[in-house]
């Protein structure tokens, strides 16, 4: 059965059907494809794509902590030629609005990528410099305001495609670099990836994950995720943002709206519970009827703040 969605939004000049999309990485197609109709998300997006085929890191990959988790997959993926002939054709011939994630270890890598998407079918791409799981590329790049904004003026005007840049909380202010991002043209920001964590089994002294340390996700990094998306709209008061870090509820997803987010992605709560990106779209759109107000702004591609 197809939704009436009674509340939309707008990212980037992107008509999204409501305003919940699922976070890179959380979301597979084989998998939660099997759970829900994907056009039914505001937006689906994808794992991070990178110009080759990357293995990720060593496992173990994944490891729960208090109201999260921390994984170190390391962007594993079979590389962007791959994601054109196989995953990205699959989710528009199910009508997903497709944010592709893009993925690199070097200025490099992200301008082979974005060219070979530039043309595609993909509605939307999201740059992720905030990876805390790479050697290189991820957060050398996205915590640095001069290297960040370098990068994104060499990729802006290699498409037409609304271009989002993914912020990392590793940062000790990310105005700067959320500015630095809309500066070199950045459409709009999402935020935010993963905090560096630890975890260590007592009973051999050694680090859980393969990697050592990964990104904490989940429950936990909400507070720092809504402060974050927050901090961002008071200094930029027009860029569209998509709200990321520990929504499992509507509720949730209220939280990041009112704190100035354009449109939610919804990360770990589907690793839980592959239905959850839907659950909370439906539960959002109820909420939103007894909230015109917001309901209202985020039509018109405002926002609360
Ligand atoms: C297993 C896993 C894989 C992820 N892979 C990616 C990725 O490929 N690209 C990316 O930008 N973010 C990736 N993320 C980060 C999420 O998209 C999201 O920003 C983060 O998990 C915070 O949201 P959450 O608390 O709802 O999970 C990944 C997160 C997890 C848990």
């Amino acid at each position: 059965m197809v939704t009436e969605w009674k509340h939309s939004t707008v990212v980037a000049g992107v008509p999204w059907k409501n305003p919940v999309g699922t976070a890179s990485g959380t979301f597979n197609l084989e998998a939660c494809g099997r759970f829900f109709d994907v056009s039914e998300m505001g937006a689906i997006s994808t794992k991070g794509v990178s110009p080759v085929p990357w293995d990720g890191n060593p496992t173990p990959r994944t490891v729960e902590s208090p109201s999260g988790m921390v994984n170190a997959v390391g962007l594993q993926n079979p590389g962007v030629d791959h994601y054109l002939v196989d995953e990205l054709p699959k989710l528009k011939a199910l009508g997903a609005l497709v944010v592709t994630n893009v993925a690199g270890h070097s200025d490099d890598d992200y301008a082979q990528v974005v060219e070979k998407l530039a043309d595609s079918s993909a509605d939307m791409l999201e740059i992720n410099v905030s990876c805390p799981n790479v050697s290189h590329g991820g957060l050398s790049v996205g915590s640095d305001p001069l290297v960040l904004g370098h990068l994104i003026e060499r990729l802006r005007p290699m498409t037409d495609k609304p271009m989002v840049v993914k912020l990392t909380p590793n940062v000790t202010d990310i105005v700067p670099i959320a500015r630095a991002a809309v500066d070199a043209g950045a459409d709009a920001l999402s935020l935010i990836n993963t905090l560096v964590g630890m975890s260590i089994d007592i009973e051999t002294g050694k680090p859980f994950l393969g990697n050592v340390t990964g990104g904490v996700s989940g429950p936990a990094i909400k507070p720092i995720a809504v402060a974050m998306v927050w901090k961002t709209r008071q200094a930029l008061p027009d860029i569209p943002i998509i709200g990321i870090g520990g929504i499992m509820s509507a509720e949730d997803a209220l939280e990041h709206l009112y704190a100035g987010a354009n449109a939610v992605e919804v990360g770990a709560a589907a690793l839980v519970d592959p239905l959850a990106p839907l659950r909370i779209a439906h539960d959002l759109d109820i909420l939103l009827d007894s909230r015109p107000q917001l309901a209202e702004k985020l039509r018109k591609g405002q926002t609360w703040r």
